[in-house]
């Protein structure tokens, strides 16, 4: 029998993360969603959005204050900052206006779901203990999932709801114009390669060509906040979350090469950043010969992000341990999920054909 009916406030909604989180609860028969965020949803859904300024407590009273009957709220916001001092604010009030308002329009609220990822465990800063645990020890502040992880514990009992967290790494699934976004790097780098006409080499650095890594596909994503607002022990805790399928880029790589039917060569570290900076008449190029959606290349892919990933040439491994003994069994074969993805994209007419497995 399925729970009784549940409506997530997913707020981020139109995110890389957020957006595969709506898309995975609306295939489910007894959850509504509503999407928050500034834009209009940029994916095919069929879920209300509300047009709403998260940093505006003001904004979030007057739009919020309608939605009555919320069982859960997911938060996928993310404001990016300069720096890891400046991301605590923005990240803090966003949560803060959210919950508070939500809490009082919606008597019903029962569960928050929040996303983390690697930066709890200092993944950002170099090698940190691998594969880290949920219980290893904080890195010293400033790091906005902490005061956000915090405040969730802090406030639950007044709240009258329960709150767990979810530790993705690199996500995989479609969206533009966000920050972090590696299928999107990847896709587009390639299909950069294919036009000029040159090999697809792995642009980081000779260790984290080796390195033992992970990405998280979003969709896995989507599935877990289905699981933790339904499963009583994910209550108060947090749990990492990835494919469950760690991988060496050097493994991968050369099978991406085959996929997208682009010579490959030796790896050669260079700027993602830098080289993509004068590619927009390749990309515009690329994108009228195949009749493209045509999204600006300035939004299309977030090369620093690229440079971030393929740069950490540490270990970068989280264990789901916690996770499975809890009951969740998601997961996926990385490569299959790259298959899949770009599959999709070629279809969406976002990739040109060819990026696609032959
Ligand atoms: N992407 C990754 O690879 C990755 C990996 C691990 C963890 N995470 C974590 O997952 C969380 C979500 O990240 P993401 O990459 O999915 O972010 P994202 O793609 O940049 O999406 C952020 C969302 O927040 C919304 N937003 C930002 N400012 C807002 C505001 N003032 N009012 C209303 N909505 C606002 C944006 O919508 P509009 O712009 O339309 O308003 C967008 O929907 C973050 O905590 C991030 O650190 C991400």
């Amino acid at each position: 029998m399925p729970d009784t009916t549940r409506k997530a406030v997913v707020a981020g909604g139109n995110g890389v993360t957020g957006r595969a989180i709506i898309q995975h609860l609306e295939t489910l028969p007894c959850w509504e969603t509503v999407g928050l965020s500034r834009r209009e949803p940029e994916f095919g859904t069929n879920s209300p959005f509300v047009a709403v300024d998260l940093l505006d407590r003001h904004d979030v009273e007057e739009k919020l204050s309608g939605i009555t009957d919320a069982t859960d709220l997911v938060y996928a916001a993310y404001q990016p900052r300069p720096s890891w001092a400046e991301l605590v604010e923005p990240n803090m009030v966003m949560l803060r206006n959210v919950v508070e308002i939500l809490e009082k329009a919606s008597p019903k609220l029962r569960h928050v779901t929040l996303i983390q990822g690697g930066k709890v465990y200092g993944s950002h800063l170099g090698p940190y203990r691998t594969p880290a645990r949920e219980d290893d020890s904080r890195h010293l502040p400033p790091e906005f999932y902490y005061d956000q992880e915090d405040y969730l514990r802090s406030r639950a009992d007044e709240g009258g709801w329960t709150w767990s967290a979810l530790r993705p790494d690199a996500i995989a699934g479609f969206a533009v114009g966000t920050p972090m976004n590696l299928l999107m790097v990847i896709g587009v780098y390639a299909a950069i390669c294919r036009e000029l006409g040159v090999p697809f080499r792995f642009p980081g650095k000779p260790g984290a060509y080796r390195a033992l890594t992970q990405v998280t596909d979003a969709r896995i994503v989507g599935q877990a906040v289905e699981w933790a607002a339904t499963e009583p022990s994910a209550a108060g805790e947090a749990f990492n979350v990835t494919n469950s399928d760690p991988m060496r880029w050097e493994h991968v790589w050369p099978q991406l090469a085959e996929h997208f039917r682009v010579p490959r060569a030796d790896p050669l570290p260079f700027s993602l950043t830098e080289f993509m900076a004068d590619k927009t008449a390749v990309w515009n190029r690329i994108v009228e010969r195949h009749g493209l959606r045509p999204y600006p290349f300035d939004r299309v892919a977030s090369w620093w992000f690229g440079d971030f990933v393929f740069g950490m040439d540490y270990d970068n491994i989280f264990s789901t341990a916690k996770i499975r003994q809890h009951g969740f069994t998601g997961g996926i074969d990385t490569e299959r999920m790259f298959t899949e993805l770009f599959t999709e994209l070629v279809k969406q007419r976002v990739l040109p054909p060819g990026i696609e497995p032959s």
